[in-house]
């Protein structure tokens, strides 16, 4: 790190601002393959809590791809990149005492621990959209599964890059099994929102 760079300490307090609020800050992390549903859970999700009175704050790939990640693209090295400085951004929400609710397909062990533990782990709360690579592959709302499969895009995370399953989610949806309702009612219950 630059030896000349102070980072600012007397700033209010994360407890503060969670006062503030009448809520604590926490991350509710999405992790799946592409098409899996976590934009579409996350969405539901903020709305639900939203009319509870709570603020969250949604960051997902597509959109921060397109923003603060635009010089980002696949290999490993740039998703390792996209998750750290997504991490940090989630860290700044939460200290602000905001509901973060992140979709990102965040694929390897390695990365998801690095989320975890530039967030801190009593703030990130793993959520697995475990729908099967058939069914996203089959619904393919984006396309990207065909061009894949053509060779047009390379490092497609199922098909040409891996996926790792998670392997202690503190939630794990089946959306085969579960409706968008059932799976928003279900983290709902489980973090006591
Ligand atoms: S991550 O692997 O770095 O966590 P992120 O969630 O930001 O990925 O972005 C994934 C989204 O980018 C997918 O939903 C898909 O729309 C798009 N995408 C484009 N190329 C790829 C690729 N090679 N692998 C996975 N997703 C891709």
């Amino acid at each position: 790190m630059n030896n000349n760079i102070f980072p600012t300490s007397d700033i209010l307090q994360r407890a503060d601002k969670e006062t503030l609020l009448k809520q604590k800050g926490v991350c509710i992390w999405f992790t799946g393959l592409s098409g899996s549903g976590k934009t579409t859970i996350a969405i539901a999700l903020e709305k639900e809590l939203h009319a509870k009175g709570l603020l969250t704050q949604i960051l997902d790939g597509d959109n921060v791809r397109a923003g603060i990640n635009n010089n980002l693209g696949f290999s490993e090295a740039d998703r390792t990149e996209n998750i750290r400085r997504i991490a940090e951004v989630t860290k700044l929400f939460v200290n602000c005492g905001v509901i973060t609710i992140c979709c990102f397909v965040s694929p390897t062990k390695e990365i998801r621990m690095l989320a975890k533990n530039v967030i801190g782990e009593k703030d990130f709360i793993e959520v697995f959209v475990n729908t099967p690579l058939e069914i996203c592959e089959k619904r393919d709302v984006k396309g990207l599964y065909a061009k894949a499969r053509k060779g047009e895009i390379k490092d497609f995370t199922g098909i040409d890059a891996p996926f790792d399953v998670p392997q202690e989610p503190l939630i794990v949806l089946d959306t085969n099994l579960l409706s968008i309702e059932k799976s928003v009612a279900t983290i709902i219950e489980k973090l006591k929102l």
